[in-house]
């Protein structure tokens, strides 16, 4: 799929910006703080309904009530125009000028694959990170899981809150009984268990082609592997058992809010050991992956957000990285320097200058 065009009102530092993209390479050019990293953000919004640094809210412009986002995306069968409206109160999506109610219906009408600088904490980070990837990517996969996820949230925090609920009516030496922590407790099993399966397949798939990514990016022949830590537990018992230090905690200890990842390289643990370089291309391999599995799918290539990290990597990489993404695949490179962009990248693009929160098409860079 491709975005054809971009329009912002009110967001982040855009007043107002309008950018019609290339269908191959993008490069959006500008010094820090300029409104590079905004114009990802605002396309990752359409794709998942929601910012990924966030509140919503606080995408708005300073001092404005609300802002909007729309896309037009070209399928290949049909064009989309996609819209976000987000005001203090709340936020409404659209597709084709029709309001859209469940979220579920709206993610997916955009794919995108973003790597971000944040991403290199995936080895530094823990497991919230590493949970995020899953769940951000499990969620333009999956209409079910956009379902699964929201439900699991739901029945955490229902039960988190009878937890704290029965803090002060529960004594020291009590046994625990209380039929109403028992069903929640029972739900929330439920909720775990569709979300575990979910993760766990697709874990394994990711896992398999990461493995061959990384293989292709860095030129070795070193093995990817994923050691998924799962707190997935089907029996009522175990949770019983727990009953009282989660009423003391006032949190659920166990469960899929807790799962971890571990990277491993030739079957040892990468994240301790990984150089910055190493970590890079670990980053960037689940990306591609991702990205294959979307359009595998999918049936449509997702359009790559490369932010900050394209211009990192020396030309070498650069030039793997073009070759690898596949040609259908629309692309959005920000970076500070163009001398950084190697010529393969650069010839076929299209250029934008980004000054604080101004935009526009150039041709600087082109005859270097
Ligand atoms: N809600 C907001 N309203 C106005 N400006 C904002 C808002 N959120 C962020 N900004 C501004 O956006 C700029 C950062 O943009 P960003 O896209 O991250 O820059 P970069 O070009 O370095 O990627 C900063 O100047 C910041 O103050
Ligand atoms: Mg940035």
């Amino acid at each position: 799929m491709i975005v054809k065009s971009l329009k912002l009102i009110n967001f982040r530092n855009y007043e107002k910006a309008e950018l019609s993209f290339s269908p191959k390479t993008n490069i959006l050019l500008g010094n820090n703080a300029a409104g590079k990293t905004n114009i990802l953000e605002a396309l990752y919004a359409l794709s998942l309904g929601r910012s990924y640094k966030n509140k919503d809210k606080e995408m708005i412009e300073n001092e404005k009530d609300y802002l909007k986002i729309n896309a037009l995306v070209e399928l290949k069968d049909r064009e989309d125009s996609i819209t976000f409206v987000a005001a203090k109160e709340g936020k409404k999506v659209f597709v084709n000028e029709r309001e859209i109610t469940k979220l579920s219906e709206f993610i997916g009408h955009l794919n995108t694959v973003l790597f971000s600088p944040e991403d290199l904490l995936l080895l530094k980070n823990g497991p919230q990170e590493k949970r995020k990837l899953m769940d951000m990517s499990l969620l333009q996969i999956s209409k079910q899981y956009v379902e699964d996820y929201q439900a699991f949230k739901k029945q955490l925090k229902l039960r988190n809150d009878y937890l704290k609920y029965l803090y002060p009516k529960t004594k020291e030496n009590d046994d625990i009984e209380d039929d109403m922590l028992d069903i929640l407790t029972m739900n929330f099993i439920d909720c775990n268990k569709r979300i575990f399966i979910a993760r766990n397949t697709f874990l394994k798939n990711l896992e398999a082609i990461t493995d061959k990514k990384y293989r292709e990016l860095s030129g070795s022949i070193e093995t990817i592997t994923f050691e998924y830590i799962v707190n997935f537990e089907n029996d009522i018992a175990f949770y019983k058992e727990k009953y009282k230090s989660d009423i003391t905690q006032g949190s659920t200890q166990f469960g899929c809010h807790r799962d971890d990842i571990i990277f491993k390289k030739n079957g040892q643990d990468f994240e301790a050991n990984a150089s910055q370089g190493e970590g890079r291309m670990l980053a960037l391999s689940i990306k591609l992956a991702l990205a294959e599995m979307i359009e595998k799918m999918k049936r449509e290539a997702p359009v790559m957000l490369l932010d900050d990290v394209f211009s990192e990597l020396d030309k070498n990489h650069q030039n793997r990285l073009l070759s690898m993404l596949s040609t259908s695949m629309q692309t959005i490179i920000t970076t500070t320097d163009i001398l950084k962009i190697g010529k393969p990248a650069l010839e076929n693009a299209k250029i934008f200058t980004v000054t604080a929160g101004r935009i526009k098409e150039t041709n600087y860079g082109r005859n270097q």
